[in-house]
């Protein structure tokens, strides 16, 4: 899940980003998204405030990845603390495999036990675990191939329903790449032009990453509009 370390990097940028974000600001995304719902990219919050186009974007993409990240810890909570019920079961367990085993086990559990509530708080949290499960799933995919770890692993892993999580989740970055450049687009025609002028590095990001068609090129240019 290569793509899932994209995202996590994305979170905690995101992370960093809004902890320079004014907390009253924070809390009215936290509201407006309210992560399970439809959050709507626009600048009535802050345009008049501090005229800084990228804020409202960067709200709406707290919202978009907000939902994702709760999905991923649902769905994968359940994939993996499954496994571990497996795993357990396994006789003769070695360190090594133990303590993937506890890790695994206190990862997926805390994420099973992570309740969303609309403040900004959650928010950081949720972004929080979805690093910590991310971090996890990427140790794992850069274990050797053929080891006799991995192989457990894997097996336990795709007993429980990895491959077809896996396979939802490219998907679902797939549509969110599709919506941002939709949103975006919407977004940046409703400015002045005025605010496009100031805008123009974020537009010209905007264009380039419109143009690349590779899809992993495409997630590397995303995460450059943290660069701003
Ligand atoms: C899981 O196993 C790998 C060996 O491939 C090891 O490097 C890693 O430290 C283990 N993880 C934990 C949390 O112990």
């Amino acid at each position: 899940m290569r793509t899932l370390a994209a995202v996590a990097i994305s979170c905690l940028l995101l992370v960093q980003l809004a902890n320079g974000l004014p907390v009253g600001k924070l809390r009215t995304t936290a509201a407006a998204a309210k992560v399970q719902d439809n959050p709507q990219l626009s600048g009535e919050t802050s345009m008049e405030e501090d005229s800084d186009a990228q804020t409202p974007i960067v709200l709406f993409i707290i919202g978009e990845l907000g939902k994702l990240a709760k999905w991923v810890l649902e769905r994968g909570s359940v994939v993996v603390n499954n496994a571990v019920t497996e795993l357990k079961a396994i006789p003769d367990k070695d360190e090594l495999l133990q303590a993937n085993i506890t890790r695994m086990s206190r990862v997926a559990t805390e994420a099973a036990q992570f309740k969303f509530q609309d403040d900004e708080e959650s928010i950081l949290k949720l972004f929080e675990n979805m690093i910590t499960f991310a971090d996890m799933m990427s140790d794992y995919d850069s274990m050797p191939e053929n080891s006799k770890l991995k192989l457990t692993l894997k097996a336990a892993l795709e007993n429980n329903g990895y491959n077809q999580f896996d396979n939802e989740f490219q998907q679902k970055v797939v549509n969110l790449a599709e919506k941002f450049e939709t949103d975006f687009g919407e977004y940046f025609k409703g400015l002045t032009a005025e605010e496009k002028l100031k805008s123009a590095k974020l537009l010209q990001w905007y264009e380039e990453f419109k143009a690349e068609t590779n899809e992993e090129r495409k997630l590397d240019k995303f995460g450059e509009f943290f660069d701003f």
